[in-house]
């Protein structure tokens, strides 16, 4: 979704925040644009497409002069993706610029009274409203802290806001309402971003801007007010993570290298919970008597997060032996929830910030559930809203398609089940011991999976020409091929569904005819016969078959199919751990022999901070 950044201090700003605008590319954007103020005037320049375009029409920033500014990468909601609808958006009187990322609700009515007092407006955007009612109120009033206050009052909707105005060119403004913010504190420097990977370069010293709250930056500091516009003092965070986590470094796409991160990324969501082979989970706050007296479980996620939860599901009810229902997150907010107090609800999402799943906790928690997230970045809004986080810690996630926060999201989730499960009771020794073991030797067994790059790359040659698949399975198999089916489809745009092997001849397998790709999915040892009958069902309709399965059954499965793939035995809960490894590597590479643009796929964002 749309990236903001801003900047003030001593040097010139626009290289400052091209460069930050660059490092927010991954979340995807179809224009940018920058707002420099200097000498008393702000100077804006923006155009569609991308960033390089934009960097070419200031040449690289130099033609803008100026210390303090403000850029944006756009992802369209209101109005075309186009030059005029890109961000910053000026107001009438040309002294006041704004970015903005979120939705304003209330703009079609707010542009409906200022038509009426005469202003024009040049694009079809909600922020150009937010741009044309301040200078109303500015006019109004005269003072500017004024103006932005009645400004915030008059919006509904979510806002994410950068402000900048050239009768106060010292100072920039940042607002936030369900979108995300965050505030970088430098020397002599004060910075703005919408992700932490904007602002690593420059500092380590972050403020999350919660919402209701104003911030005005300037060289000197940071000044932050509450709702009530009193000033408050709000903690810093310090940003521990490399700048290399956020590049390339040496591979060809972020996708890819994140896929390499995985064994890593795993051990380092796992190792330290596990203390002499016992789960330790000393980030949660529950009490043992908390754990054994959870009524329901919910899991609310979006996308690959609740991909996640519909493996926890077939997991947690067979750990906790009661029903966990999961949920799309953009479903439960509006189904007036049956969920109350004594009741768990597991929020799954990388980000922290999709909109729809913090509406989803918010509903939650207004009706009295505990929360416990599952989230990759530190200090989101989904984090500092929960009861408890576990961090999944696996470093910056730059591809939209997600791969190893999904991964890490999985462990997490495994350990969550097997230590709710021992104190609930309704673990045994054996799967106890089994399931630590096995999660302890997830990450050398991915790093097996990870050797068969070159073998999945051939498969992918061989397919990339489908432009229908079809991926099925059973149990764990079926929850792991909504991932894979995502994958596959996000990426490469490939159509691509996921069914149930069991449902197929309710209706889907009148699409299966000569040549279509079918991949099916029989990690799970105990239905591989069924497996193998859905295999047979589907090639008797002259289906191409690409099966993946565990290694001592890869021999009986390749005398029934075209292609096989194969995973190391483990047990069976742990599967999708390994499954969903070569499943990204076939879509990375399927994406690659089709020419997409892997890590910034078509209409995709990375963070969906708008409903
Ligand atoms: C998957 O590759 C996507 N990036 C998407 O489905 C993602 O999982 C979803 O938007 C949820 O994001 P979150 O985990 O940050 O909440």
């Amino acid at each position: 979704m749309c990236g903001i950044v801003g900047f003030v201090g001593a040097e010139q700003a626009a290289p400052i925040l091209l460069d930050g605008l660059r490092r927010l590319e991954y979340r995807g954007y179809d224009s940018a644009g920058i707002a420099v103020c200097g000498g008393g005037e702000l100077q804006i320049k923006k155009s569609r497409g991308r960033l390089a375009i934009l960097s070419e029409l200031t040449h690289d920033g130099t033609d803008l002069s100026g210390t303090l500014g403000i850029g944006h990468t756009r992802w369209a909601t209101h109005g075309a993706p186009n030059d005029v609808n890109a961000h910053p958006h000026l107001s009438r009187s040309g002294r006041i610029a704004v970015v903005h990322n979120g939705i304003i609700e209330n703009y079609a009515e707010l542009k409906e009274q200022l038509l009426n007092k005469g202003y024009t407006f040049r694009s079809e955007t909600d922020t150009e409203v937010v741009a044309q009612l301040l200078d109303y109120y500015y006019d109004g009033c005269g003072d500017f802290f004024e103006a932005v206050t009645c400004l915030l009052n008059a919006l509904e909707g979510a806002y994410a806001l950068g402000i900048v105005c050239a009768d106060y060119p010292d100072r920039l403004y940042a607002a936030r309402k369900d979108a995300p913010l965050l505030l970088g504190y430098g020397e002599g420097a004060s910075y703005l971003a919408s992700d932490v990977t904007a602002l690593i370069r420059y500092t380590r010293d972050i403020v999350y801007m919660d919402d209701g709250e104003l911030a005005i930056l300037s060289d000197r500091g940071v000044r932050i007010y509450d709702r009530q516009m009193r000033p408050i003092e709000k903690e810093h965070h310090h940003i521990d993570w490399e700048i290399d986590a956020a590049e390339k470094g040496g591979y060809a796409h972020f996708m890819l290298k994140e896929i390499m991160e995985q064994p890593r990324a795993v051990r380092e969501a796992t190792a330290a919970r596990i203390q002499g082979g016992r789960v330790v989970l000393s980030d949660l706050t529950m009490t043992p008597e908390q754990i054994r007296a959870i009524g329901k479980i919910y899991i609310v996620a979006c996308g690959s997060s609740y991909h996640v939860g519909m493996v926890g599901k077939y997991n947690l009810e067979r750990m906790l032996r009661r029903t966990v229902e999961v949920c799309l997150a953009s479903e439960f907010r509006y189904s007036d929830p049956i969920v109350g107090e004594g009741d768990l609800v597991i929020v799954i999402s990388q980000s922290g910030e999709t909109l729809d799943t913090m509406a989803a906790l918010r509903e939650a928690k207004k009706r009295g559930a505990r929360i416990l997230s599952i989230v990759n970045v530190v200090g989101s809004s989904i984090a500092r809203e929960s009861d408890d986080v576990l961090y999944t810690w696996a470093g910056p996630e730059i591809a939209v398609a997600t791969t190893k926060a999904y991964s890490t999201q999985m462990a997490v989730l495994n350990l969550l089940g097997v230590y709710f499960g021992d104190i609930m009771g309704t673990v045994d020794y054996e799967t106890y011991t089994d399931m630590v073991r096995g999660i302890l030797a997830l990450p050398e067994q991915m790093e097996r999976v990870l050797e068969q790059g070159a073998a999945i790359h051939e498969l992918a040659k061989r397919c990339a020409h489908h432009e229908d698949v079809f991926f099925i399975g059973r149990n764990l198999d079926y929850a792991l091929s909504l991932e894979g089916s995502l994958k596959l489809k996000e990426i490469s745009y490939i159509h691509s569904e996921a069914y149930a092997s069991g449902e197929l001849k309710h209706g889907t397998i009148s699409l299966v005819e000569d040549g279509t790709l079918v991949i099916a999915l029989a990690t799970y040892g105990p239905l591989f016969d069924k497996a193998m009958s859905n295999v047979e069902e589907v090639q008797a309709r002259g289906a191409q078959v690409l099966a993946l399965t565990t290694g001592d059954r890869a021999d009986a499965m390749a005398e029934q199919v075209d292609m096989v793939l194969s995973v190391p035995e483990t047990e069976p809960m742990l599967l999708p751990q390994l499954g969903v490894v070569p499943l990204q590597m076939f879509a990375y590479y399927i994406a690659l022999e089709r020419g997409c643009d892997i890590d910034k796929p078509r209409n995709l964002a990375k963070s969906v901070t708008v409903e």
